[in-house]
């Protein structure tokens, strides 16, 4: 990601449920992180379209993996349209060479529970990714069994992958 994404990023991937300012914040946001190391951030591309992206971090606030040091695939998103074919299997499986060749040996990602993403929750238990053993969280930490949480995406499940 360079700073001349950001302008592209934003009106490819502005949705009706967010703002064009919010959505700006967010790629501003994330280039300041790409610049820090803190993340980076992969674009990807279809005969110079941009038709994706995901990011990898190496320091995960979900601290068992902050702790094991397992980095975490983050906020990863197709195109509606090119979805369902292959790009995200694409996208993941670049993301865990990267980490491999990192000397990482496990590698992260957290999926949400309800229904928007099915596809996702489908698609890591296809490339192998299973649950970390420590149930679900709300807001990174362990949520209470008698607690009520609501169902957005902020309950996560966490899965690891050996690589
Ligand atoms: C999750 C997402 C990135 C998948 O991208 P994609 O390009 O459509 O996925 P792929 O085409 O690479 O699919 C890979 C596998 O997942 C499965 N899959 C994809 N969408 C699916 C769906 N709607 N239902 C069931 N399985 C699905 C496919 O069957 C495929 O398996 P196969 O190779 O055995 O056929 C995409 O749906 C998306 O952007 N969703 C919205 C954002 C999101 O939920 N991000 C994840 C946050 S954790």
């Amino acid at each position: 990601m360079t700073v001349s994404d950001i302008g592209v990023l934003v009106d490819t991937f502005c949705f009706p449920w967010t703002t064009q300012h919010e959505v700006t914040s967010k790629w501003t946001r994330y280039f300041e992180e790409h610049q820090k190391h803190i993340r980076t951030v992969y674009l990807l591309e279809k005969q110079k379209q941009l038709i994706g992206y995901a990011s990898l971090l190496y320091t995960p606030e979900y601290s068992p993996f902050k702790q094991a040091k397992i980095p975490e695939i983050h906020d990863v998103l197709i195109l509606e349209s090119f979805r369902n074919q292959g790009y995200g299997k694409l996208l993941i499986r670049y993301l865990e060479n990267i980490a491999h060749g990192k000397n990482y040996t496990k590698i992260g990602i957290g999926v949400g529970l309800y229904r928007d993403y099915g596809p996702a929750q489908a698609l890591y238990c296809k490339l192998g990714y299973v649950p970390d053993g420590n149930g679900v969280t709300y807001k990174t930490a362990a949520a209470i069994p008698g607690t009520c949480y609501p169902i957005d995406d902020d309950l996560v499940l966490w899965l690891v992958k050996a690589l």
